[in-house]
């Protein structure tokens, strides 16, 4: 059994991979790399009764990563790439073999894996990070679930300026309730509820554009979204949207949170120890 841990910015994913296969997984959240990778495989190990004898190595990748420099409790411990791991993750989980990857975790990563190799074609800073900030200053709320309920409620013509606003006909493959300049209308009559959706409207609204435009220039039609921002029913709303728009569909593999995990436990068998 080798165990994969993600230490993420915002959250720790850990899974056990038995022959290829996932067999747990569990997500934590801990201020220092130290306690989640440690926390997280203790979890691991008591959660699903996994004896330490049975553990060939540990692998473990993320924005913490690099804090572990040692074995993990006596258990060979390899560091991997984040990039490669999601690649390498995103593959399994969606079952394809050429693949444009959105990772939304706290930033955005867009990877391309294929035959040719896993790149990193670029990303941007908006993630659900920026979810979690804007909604602590504006709201304030700096509770997730509380965010989206409140964004449930909302209504995007009080904060965007939309195309309606502006001109009469549609424009081009634009309908007329698209958004022209996020929250570039922000009435006063704006409530708590309208401001959610509106940021997260903003967040999906940039990674689908950028989704579609790395997929578009790999001659690929879909987008596996990975982290987990895949797990945004709101967000997947307003990617579907986009995939209207542009032609360019978005897929949400289960278990996709735990992609990069899953890519770095998978690599230990691929020889990458
Ligand atoms: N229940 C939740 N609790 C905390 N964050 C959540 C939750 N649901 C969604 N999120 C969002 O997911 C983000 C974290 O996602 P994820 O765990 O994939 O990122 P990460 O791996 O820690 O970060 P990164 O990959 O960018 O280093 C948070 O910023 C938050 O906006
Ligand atoms: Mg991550």
């Amino acid at each position: 059994m080798i165990i994969g841990i993600d230490i993420g910015s915002t959250t720790t994913k850990a899974v056990s991979i038995e022959s290829g296969r996932l067999v747990g997984k569990i997500k934590t959240r801990a201020s220092d790399a130290v306690t989640s990778a440690t926390g997280s495989f203790g979890k691991m190990i008591i959660e699903n009764e996994i004896k330490m004898g049975d553990i060939q190595g540990i692998m473990i990748t993320g924005a913490g990563a690099a804090n572990i420099k040692n074995d993990i409790f006596g258990i060979p411990t390899v560091r991997i790439g984040e990039i490669r791991a999601i690649g390498i993750g995103g593959v399994f989980l969606a079952g394809r073999d050429h693949i444009v990857i959105a990772n939304i975790g706290t930033g955005t990563a867009i990877i391309e894996a294929g035959p040719e190799g896993i790149f990193h074609l670029g990303g941007s800073g908006v993630g659900g990070g920026t979810i979690l900030g804007l909604a602590k200053k504006l709201l304030p709320i700096t509770d997730f679930n509380g965010i989206m309920e409140l964004a449930e409620t909302g209504n995007l013509n009080q904060v965007d300026l939309l195309l309606e606003d502006i001109m009469e006909a549609d424009i081009s493959f634009l309908n007329k309730e698209s958004t022209a300049s996020n929250f570039g209308k922000m009435l006063d009559t704006a409530g708590s509820g309208d401001i959610a959706l509106g940021i997260v409207n903003l967040v999906y609204q940039v990674i689908g554009m950028l989704s579609v435009f790395a997929a578009k220039s790999r001659n690929i039609s879909r987008v596996v979204v990975t982290g987990n921002g895949s797990k945004n029913l709101i967000g997947r709303k307003i990617l579907s949207i986009i995939t209207g728009m542009y032609g360019i569909s978005f897929e949400y593999p289960q278990d996709a949170e735990y992609t990069t995990a899953v890519g770095a436990g998978l690599s230990w068998q691929a020889g990458e120890k």
